[in-house]
């Protein structure tokens, strides 16, 4: 069942939102060679509880910190640790902001120093095709028409679309229905309202779409250890299109 937000609910996301898009502002400065994951999760608690809002990852099926960072060959769910980030890696950084009974979801894949060119034109299309998805939807629209526009600007790319990992509603938990998978698929005719509240996030890998999990019971990494890009925002649906909760309003 899909459970449709109020305004007052999704001005509540977009409070979380607000806070996540200045945390990865305030990331970025620190996501240099040298520093470890863990630190960044650190940095990241100490930002999200200093807004009075709690990192909804925490906990959530025993997953054990606050921000997940996916470096390089990680896909997605990667937990912060003792790893140190070295010049040319990139770091996939994905948060839950709880605040007020409300969450939102956000990612977003940052270079570490200076990296190679095939890589930052990964990042450049998964950002890219994160909005194409975005820019369908509508009341109205079906699951297909974003997912199929992820698929279709991603295609000619010759990249892996990773297929076990989709988008999904979200806002009174870290995942509700519907899903939102990042290629068409059987039951993506169904239509979406105002009111709905998703998590669109495509996430490319340089080589093949196949991936497995690591010992920890979490992290994804890609099967050929290619590098792999992520980027989500948190977006409502309205009469007229779409609103993205998951910005700064303040940021021109
Ligand atoms: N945003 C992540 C996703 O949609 C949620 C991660 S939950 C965690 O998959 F527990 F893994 F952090
Ligand atoms: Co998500």
């Amino acid at each position: 069942m899909i459970r449709l937000k109020t305004r007052d609910e999704i001005n509540k996301i977009k409070e979380c939102g607000k806070i996540s898009a200045k945390l990865f502002k305030h990331l970025e400065q620190y996501i240099r060679p040298g520093i470890t994951t863990r630190e960044l999760d650190t940095i990241a608690e100490t930002f999200i509880k200093s807004n009075q809002a709690i990192p909804s990852f925490k906990g959530y099926n025993g997953y054990p910190a606050s921000i997940c960072t996916s470096v390089n060959e990680e896909i997605i769910h990667g937990i912060p640790c003792n790893r140190v980030l070295a010049e040319g890696d990139i770091i996939g950084i994905d948060v839950g902001i709880l605040k007020d009974g409300m969450i939102s979801d956000s990612a977003k894949t940052f270079a570490v120093g200076k990296i190679s060119e095939n890589i930052q034109l990964l990042l450049e299309r998964t950002e890219k095709a994160l909005y194409k998805g975005i820019a369908r939807v509508k009341d109205g629209c079906s699951i297909n028409e974003i997912s199929g526009a992820i698929y279709d600007y991603i295609s000619p790319f010759q990249y892996g679309i990773v297929r076990e990992y989709c988008g999904h509603g979200v806002g009174f938990a870290n995942h509700e229905e519907p899903e939102i998978p990042n290629y068409r698929f059987k039951n993506g005719k169904r239509k979406l309202k105002t009111g709905t509240v998703i998590a669109i996030e495509p996430m490319i890998n340089l080589g093949e779409d196949s991936l497995f999990i690591l010992e920890d019971g979490w992290t994804v990494v890609t099967i050929d250890g290619q590098f792999s890009a992520h980027f989500e925002h948190t977006v409502v649906v309205t009469d007229d299109g779409y609103e993205i909760l998951t910005i700064d309003p303040d940021e021109a």
